[in-house]
């Protein structure tokens, strides 16, 4: 069964009894604000003005105590239980590139990565398209929904690259990090979503610098890979900064060549905030960039993606040096 979700007078589009509103919008072109797709954020609020809606997840944090009095909903959280009218604000900017599509898809391969991250490997009938960057939501055994990057590059095979971080307590990574329950899964990717993707070569030539911290690897290591494609990259420098509590969290520059085929392009920078080692950096990853790079990151093209107050420090320090807003993509983490 579908529901009829109506924007403004002449927009519509029908949305699926357990699809939400947010990924149903999506899917049919609309630019339906959004970021995180798992209730995080906030960014994409919307008010019911007629029909009933199911929320998923009335706790969100992506709500305030203001905006439940308001009557504000998420709409990353709000199945249909009739036909609805909602107030949106639509941003061209949320239009997607690539229509979002569920896949059932099988697990192949996992290995590890560092001590606490494995690479997982699923495979879908159809195509793997999306944007080097773009995220997809793992949907398990029909109940957990949880955001994960791709770490690989759009390929006609079908196959999805994951680096999963494991959480102490976590619901979703304690299965797939237990060797025997994650045979038993049965896993729906829903994607691709995300808007702090590789850029097309077209809209800039600036160099690139990835930031990458705690699980934030993914998704800077597919703009890596996506960036050796580009010829803006075959004649500068890409800078890889990479942040970990302590040296086991990193990896070193030859795996990082291996994995993204940048040659003599790639800097990788890795640090420590923990313990401080001989020949690493050692501090916040933000006060790492600007030691490396200072003033010039105002010159540069940058992308992020980690915990939301790393990603707040990288914003607010490519702000002070210069840098002007629509040079900086990111994903938080939530
Ligand atoms: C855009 C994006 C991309 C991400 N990419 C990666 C990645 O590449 N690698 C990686 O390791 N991690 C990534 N994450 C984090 C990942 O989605 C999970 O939060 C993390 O793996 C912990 O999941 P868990 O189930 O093990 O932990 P849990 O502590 O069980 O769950 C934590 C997360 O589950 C969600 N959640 C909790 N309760 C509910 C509820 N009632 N209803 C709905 N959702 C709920 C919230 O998003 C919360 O942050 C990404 C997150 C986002 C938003
Ligand atoms: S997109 Fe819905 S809360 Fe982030």
């Amino acid at each position: 069964m579908t529901f009829k979700i109506t924007l403004a007078e002449d927009h519509y589009f029908h949305c699926g009894q357990n699809d939400v509103i947010l990924r149903a919008g999506l899917r049919h072109g609309f630019g339906m604000p959004y970021e995180c797709n798992t209730g995080g954020c906030g960014t994409c609020k919307i008010e019911v003005v007629a029909g009933e809606i199911e929320n998923l997840w009335p706790e969100a944090p992506g709500l305030t105590d203001r905006d439940r009095r308001k009557g504000r909903v998420l709409a990353c959280q709000s199945r249909p239980k009739s036909a609805c009218k909602i107030k949106v604000h639509l941003d061209e900017q949320c239009k997607p590139n690539i229509q979002p599509k569920q896949h059932r898809v099988q697990l192949i391969k996992v290995t590890p990565v560092t001590h606490d991250i494995v690479e997982i490997h699923l495979q879908s009938q159809q195509a793997a398209d999306f944007l080097p960057g773009q995220y997809a939501l793992l949907q398990i055994n029909g109940e957990l929904q949880r955001a994960y990057s791709m770490a690989n590059l759009p390929n006609k095979e079908g196959r999805w690259v994951f680096q999963i971080k494991r959480v102490v307590g976590g619901q979703v990574t304690g299965l797939l990090f237990d060797e025997l329950q994650r045979q038993q899964l049965a896993i729906v990717l829903d994607g691709p979503y995300g808007l702090a993707h590789l850029q097309p070569e077209e809209s800039s030539v600036r160099p690139i610098i990835c930031i990458a911290g705690g699980s934030g690897l993914a998704p800077m290591l597919s703009i890596a890979r996506g960036a050796a494609q580009q010829a803006r990259t075959q004649q500068q420098k890409l800078y890889f900064f990479h942040g970990g509590r302590e040296a086991r969290d990193l990896l070193n520059h030859s795996i990082l060549n291996a994995w993204t085929g940048l040659g003599e392009q790639l800097v990788y920078v890795p640090a420590t905030s923990f313990t401080a080692i001989a020949g690493i950096s050692h501090g916040f990853i933000h006060e790492v960039v600007q030691q490396h790079l200072g003033q010039s990151i105002a010159d540069y093209e940058v992308y992020c993606a980690g915990p939301p107050p790393m990603v707040q420090s990288i914003e607010q320090m490519a702000h002070a040096m210069g840098l002007p807003r629509k040079y900086i993509h990111f994903d938080r983490f939530f």
